[in-house]
């Protein structure tokens, strides 16, 4: 059986789906903190089976004690954590605390019950921003723009050391870049509490009404249309990447980092065209300044996933964007309503 933490949260839930789809038995942990138990009925209604539940916390070692007890858990999936960028900067110390506490607790009851084998989230949030593109996993790390992607970076480091003190475990470490896009049944996909902080939610309230307009965060950067350029990879090729790295970890030692992106980049404008062709409609959007931290342009070589993993991203641009809308146009205000 496979533990998947945070499996009710948006790239969690579609882990469920492809862990199921290929034949695992899936135990979810999730304190609800940025999700609804609703996304597990959705899982069942696209697989024909729910995950089991268990509401706790995973920085609650006793909680996940009994976890460890009651199912028979061979490998580990970490989602859970906190993800706002923002957010991060305002709370520090939650995100301090309750990131680095999850990692922690999780390896010290894998540890008591004899499970070796982890899958982590990571992201290429952890890597300098003074490398050249593409960004390989041997790109310099560290000098995090904030607490949120310090957590990221610390949480690679205990992951490592651990791997270095104890020679049964298999942790992988998958960097994703940036994950949007929904499942094609339209039944789970990202929502977003409040303003959305990333491009494609905002972009995608937009079309359905809920906001305005888009601000483009600069259009005066180095690159074709001014705008910054990111690598965008579909929510279900990124968790079909965990499904290829439960199978790695299981045959496999040691501490591996993956890239998990398409090794293309798009810019803001190239997904407000692809999102306008998707929803029939057009994406007001005002220029404003640039957003702190941000950087011109950032996408992955995807090689080493590729040839290591056996992984490679299916989906285009255009099939990102047509599930998103369909996402959202199915649960206009979504696990919500
Ligand atoms: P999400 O918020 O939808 O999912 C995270 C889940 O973890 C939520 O269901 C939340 O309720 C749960 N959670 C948080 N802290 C918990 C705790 N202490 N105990 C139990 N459950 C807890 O976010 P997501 O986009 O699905 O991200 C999943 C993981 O991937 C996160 O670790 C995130 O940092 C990482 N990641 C996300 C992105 C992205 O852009 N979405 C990019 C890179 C990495
Ligand atoms: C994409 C592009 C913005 C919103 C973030 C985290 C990173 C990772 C993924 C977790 C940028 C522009 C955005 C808007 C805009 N998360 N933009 N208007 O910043 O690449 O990565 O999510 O690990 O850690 O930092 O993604 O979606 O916020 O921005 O113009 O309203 O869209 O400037 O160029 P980012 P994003």
């Amino acid at each position: 059986m496979i533990l998947v933490t945070g499996g009710a949260g948006f790239i969690g839930s579609h882990a469920c789906v492809e862990l199921i789809n290929a034949g695992y038995d899936v135990v979810v942990v999730d304190n609800l903190v940025n999700s609804h138990e609703k996304s597990l009925d959705r899982v069942r209604q696209i697989t024909g089976k729910r995950p089991e539940f268990v509401k706790a916390d995973v920085c609650d070692e006793k909680a996940m004690d009994a976890v460890f007890s009651k199912y028979d858990i061979d490998s580990v999936i970490h989602f859970a954590g906190l993800k706002a960028v923002g957010e991060s900067v305002q709370k520090p110390l939650e995100y301090f605390s309750n990131n680095l506490d999850a990692s922690m607790v999780l390896c010290k009851v894998m540890r008591k019950h004899g499970v070796h084998n982890l899958v982590f989230s990571s992201s290429a949030t952890v890597y300098s921003g003074d490398n050249e593109m593409p960004l390989t996993e041997s790109s310099k790390t560290g000098n995090c723009t904030n607490p949120y992607g310090w957590t990221k970076y610390m949480s690679e480091q205990i992951f490592k050391a651990l791997c270095v003190a104890d020679p049964d475990l298999s942790i992988v470490l998958l960097r994703y870049f940036n994950p949007v896009g929904a499942h094609e049944s339209g039944l789970i996909g990202e929502d977003p509490q409040g303003i959305p902080n990333n491009l494609m939610p905002y972009v995608s309230q937009v079309a359905i009404g809920r906001r305005d307009h888009l601000t483009v965060f600069g259009d005066d950067y180095d690159t074709t249309d001014g705008t910054g350029v990111r690598d965008y990879i579909h929510v279900v090729d990124l968790a079909k990447a965990h499904v290829l790295a439960i199978q790695y970890a299981s045959g496999h030692k040691g501490c591996e980092v993956f890239n998990i992106g398409t090794g293309k980049g798009s810019s803001v404008l190239d997904i407000v065209h692809a999102y306008e062709k998707a929803c029939g409609k057009k994406i007001p959007y005002v220029v404003g300044p640039r957003r702190a931290g941000d950087l011109a342009t950032v996408y992955a070589d995807t090689q080493k996933a590729n040839k290591v993993l056996g992984f490679k991203a299916q989906y285009d641009l255009e099939r990102m964007c047509a599930d998103s809308w369909r996402w959202q146009t199915m649960n206009p205000n979504g696990f919500g309503d």
